[in-house]
């Protein structure tokens, strides 16, 4: 099978890796992958994004599957359009990547089929939103209903930081088009956790739980980020707590999109939070989570490749993974200023003395210069361990960071402290 993976991250490092260990991949692509993909596949300089490219690539490529990584191409049609030339691709249809691409639409589907997600109301008139905050008071979380690359939520503490997040959002476009539109939902306390599952318009086969660590400082402080860092599996999932997730949200959602004539195929990551009330839905995304997916690949015992297949060609049922039951963690480095501004093209040294049994290092964001490693994006290197215990784990992974020589670019110090603290 001629596979072509679309993205550049840290997840589709993880996802190459993992697709060129099958049997059944004979050639490996990704457009436009990065300098540590290019290890395990072939890159091409295409834009995650530039949709009639890569049709035209996979094409003359006699390419036979395309492995969508990032939400954007998703959203705008990916898989639609490899269908129209007859190649197939994991990941949703546009119609079905609405999950990720319009919050509005997500709480909508959760009323109509009675899934717990937070109390929300939708505005297209900044009066009207902001009469809404007056009346249910603070604390209160204002979102961008589109894509607005994980910056257009905030969790506001007062009235007046709602009344703000209100007007930066359809005043000052600060999410362009996505903020023009708003969700405003209660705000839930309780521990969060990212739950995945594959699904193929009918069943829902559940992955893993990860935990992910958005906040870019030690102790959880700080601007949110894409994801800093994180472990599987998560502590807090029991086998209880699985089936209940499964039986009250996902199974609903899958069921949903199919009555509703939008059957959703791909990986569905939910991402919950831990109520009194039991879990509730915060967001959908279409896709796997980053750095999840790093964790959740490097877990995997079973071949990927079949079981993304299985999702295109709607055959999950009679599907079976396999899992370690180590622990797997993943610290990510970042450029110094990220999730601000940050500087492309410093050099990274060391890697090449990190023993492939001590750690995994997934590249997010690195080009290759004339025989030097640079950093080419905000999040770079993913350092990936797995243990026994969340300690080892934990461990491991920190050992091989000191390895890396890379004075532009900072990691946090405690990834996995949740479980660490548990006991895990
Ligand atoms: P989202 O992109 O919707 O997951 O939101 C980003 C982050 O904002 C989440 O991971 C939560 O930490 C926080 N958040 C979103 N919605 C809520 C909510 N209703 N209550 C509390 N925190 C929230
Ligand atoms: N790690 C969070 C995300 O992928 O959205």
């Amino acid at each position: 099978m001629r596979v072509l993976v679309v993205g550049g991250g840290g997840r589709e490092h993880a996802l190459c890796w993992a697709i060129s260990a099958s049997p059944l991949c004979d050639a490996l692509y990704c457009a436009p992958g990065n300098a540590g993909i290019a290890q395990d596949a072939e890159c091409v300089p295409i834009a995650a994004d530039d949709i009639e490219t890569l049709v035209c690539f996979a094409t003359e490529n006699a390419i036979d599957f395309v492995v969508v990584g990032p939400e954007a191409a998703l959203v705008l049609g990916l898989v639609d359009r490899l269908a129209e030339v007859g190649i197939k691709a994991f990941g949703p249809s546009a119609d079905a990547a609405v999950l990720e691409g319009s919050k509005g639409f997500m709480k909508d589907l959760c009323a109509k089929y009675n899934i717990p997600t937070a109390a929300y109301g939708r505005f297209t008139d900044a009066a009207a939103a902001k009469a809404y905050i007056e009346d249910q008071g603070a604390p209160i979380v204002v979102k961008a209903d589109g894509l607005a690359a994980g910056k257009g939520v905030t969790v506001a503490q007062s009235v007046d930081e709602a009344l703000a997040a209100v007007d930066a959002a359809m005043t000052d476009s600060a999410f362009g088009a996505a903020g023009q539109e708003l969700v405003i939902e209660e705000c839930m306390t309780g521990e969060e956790l990212s739950f995945f599952a594959l699904v193929d318009g009918k069943t829902a086969l559940p992955l893993v739980g990860a935990q992910d660590h958005k906040a870019v400082g030690d102790g959880d402080t700080g601007p949110n980020t894409g994801g800093m860092g994180a472990y599987s599996p998560a502590p807090a999932l029991t086998e209880a707590l699985q089936a209940e997730i499964m039986e009250r949200i996902i199974t609903p959602t899958v069921e949903g999109m199919a009555a509703e004539g939008t059957p959703f195929s791909g990986v569905l990551y939910a991402g919950l939070m831990l109520t009194q009330e039991g879990p509730k839905l915060l967001e959908y995304n279409v896709r796997f989570g980053d750095p999840e997916c790093q964790v959740l690949m490097l877990r995997l015992r079973s071949d990927i490749l079949p079981a993304l297949v299985a999702s295109c060609d709607g055959m999950l049922e009679t599907f079976n993974l396999r899992w370690s039951d180590d622990v797997a963690l993943t610290v990510v480095m970042a450029a110094n200023g990220y999730p601000g501004d940050y500087a492309k093209g410093s050099e990274i040294r060391g890697l090449d003395t990190i023993s492939l049994e001590d750690a995994i290092v997934f590249h997010a964001g690195t080009v290759l210069e004339g025989g030097s490693l640079r950093a080419n994006g905000g999040r770079v290197l993913n350092i990936t361990a797995s243990g026994a215990t969340i300690a080892e784990a934990q461990a491991k992974a920190y050992a091989a960071v000191d390895h890396i020589d890379w004075p532009d670019g900072f990691y946090r110090h405690d990834i996995g402290w949740r479980a660490v603290a548990r006991g895990a």
